[in-house]
């Protein structure tokens, strides 16, 4: 029998929930905003092909991990990670995980805000303007509009830690059980609609026809990061989630569940926006505003387009508050464990913290657009750092802790498995595959410039020979 440790902030209600809350976290502003500008920074179907392979050959083993760990501790994922170090025999220092998992979930939620808040603005546009020229140049006076900007960031964090006082477990289920189906059909709406545009047949080959000389260091570490961001992974906040989830469930199949359902959310959203993109001459590169200059299109022209543009934008910013409660939950449960304060206060000091970092993300759109940090605004700089370097360290740590520092004996039990050959073949990417190719392809990406470009080379020779 699995001893049973108790979290204290309660338990999902049924098997369904955690599947939902996890997806409610994974689906977001990640599959249907950064995917497709990230994939059309990158080049297109090579970005995609990496990005899958890291989905499922790193990020579903680490999310199974991460799962286990979660549910095994029972606790805010710092919490978790001291009494896992402490029934392992070993250091103390591996709380730091949970704890630096914690910071990064904030400043995720710091830019995260600012583009859920373009979302919500997006709730009242009308979708009347037809002409890609203008939709694009509507974008731009929103995004040169500080004020504007810093009004729905606030406005978003505000129900955000509205929602985290609360307590996530109430109120979560009822929400994602009827609204995430909703925006999953808007989305097939968009898909509908893109056949339609006359240039289906290339964005679809420009998604995922892979020219492999776009493969860089840069394009792996973004498709590695993407992967990570994507699917929650990396900082704590799935296993925040898996505390919560009750014992008799099995955990690789939910696992799976999730990564599917998000992957299939993203790729839904590249090939309604590509089209979209090469009907219109628009550039695949042009940025983080990509969605906003793309979608207004399809509303604008298809039937009952106003009705179903404003549903979608309502939809999109509901994705977004089921992803960013999960970027603070992992903070407000290890206050409240650890201070004993209540969640209400624990919520709205670190909500605050976001709050301010946000503003300067919002302001590297106007005001202090000239200002970098290593060559990056402000907001490009925090999703850089999150994404490509710290939610990337986390995955490695969760990896070794499972690999390495667990029981074999316990993760058995954990995960209802007996020892064949799926769980030796994950035991054996979590072990190996996954700390190694992950720390690889940070470290490759620091490579001085002149390596880099030989390191590009030889990549690019080996995936000839493959594919
Ligand atoms: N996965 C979410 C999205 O795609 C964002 C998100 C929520 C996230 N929680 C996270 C990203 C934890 C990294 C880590 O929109």
């Amino acid at each position: 029998m699995i001893e049973q440790r108790k979290s204290i902030h309660g338990t999902w209600s049924s098997r369904w929930t955690f599947i939902l809350a996890a997806t409610g976290s994974a689906v977001g502003l990640g599959n249907i905003w950064k995917f497709p500008y990230t994939a059309g920074e990158s080049g297109g179907g090579a970005f995609v092909l990496i990005y899958l392979a890291c989905i499922f050959l790193i990020g579903i083993p680490i999310m199974l991990g991460e799962i286990m760990i979660g549910r095994r501790g029972r606790s805010s994922p710092a919490n978790t990670m001291s009494y896992l170090a402490k029934q392992a025999e070993t250091s103390q220092a591996w709380t730091l995980l949970g704890a630096t998992g914690a910071l990064a979930g904030l400043l995720i939620l710091s830019f995260y805000s600012v583009v859920a808040g373009w979302a919500m603005a997006y709730i009242f546009d009308g979708f009347q303007e037809t002409s890609a020229v203008a939709i694009k140049a509507d974008f731009k006076i929103f995004q040169a509009n500080p004020l504007a900007l810093i009004f729905w960031h606030s406005l978003f964090i505000f129900i955000t830690v509205m929602i985290v006082a609360r307590g996530i477990l109430k109120g979560l289920e009822a929400w994602i059980n009827t609204l995430m189906p909703m925006l999953f059909v808007i989305i097939i709406l968009l898909c509908i609609y893109a056949m339609q545009t006359g240039a289906f047949i290339e964005g679809l080959s420009y998604l995922f026809k892979p020219d492999f000389s776009k493969i860089t260091s840069d394009v792996i570490l973004t498709a590695l990061g993407q992967a990570f961001f994507t699917l929650s992974l990396g900082m704590g906040a799935i296993m925040a989630y898996g505390a919560y989830m009750p014992a008799d469930q099995n955990i690789g199949k939910t696992a799976l569940t999730v990564a599917s359902l998000d992957t299939g959310v993203a790729l839904l959203a590249g090939i309604a926006i590509f089209p979209i993109v090469f009907a219109n001459g628009l550039e695949p590169s042009s940025g983080p505003g990509l969605v906003f200059e793309t979608l207004p299109i399809a509303f604008a022209n298809m039937p009952l387009g106003a009705l179903f543009g404003t549903l979608f934008f309502i939809l999109l910013s509901i994705a977004a508050l089921s992803s960013s409660i999960s970027l603070i939950e992992p903070g407000v449960a290890w206050l409240v464990e650890s201070l004993k304060t209540k969640r209400s206060y624990a919520a709205m000091a670190l909500g605050c913290f976001a709050w301010i970092l946000g503003i300067f993300s919002a302001l590297s759109f106007n005001l202090i657009k000239e200002f970098e940090i290593y060559e990056m605004t402000v907001f490009n700089f925090t999703d850089f750092l999150t994404s490509k370097i710290m939610l990337p360290m986390g995955g490695i740590f969760i990896a070794i802790f499972v690999g390495w520092v667990m029981k074999k004996e316990d993760i058995l039990e954990e995960l209802q498995m007996r020892e064949g050959v799926i769980f030796k073949s994950w035991y054996f990417v979590v072990r190996f595959i996954a700390p190694i190719m992950v720390g690889a392809v940070i470290l490759n990406f620091l490579l001085p410039d002149h390596l880099k470009s030989k390191a590009s080379v030889f990549i690019q020779s080996i995936l000839k020979l493959f594919i």
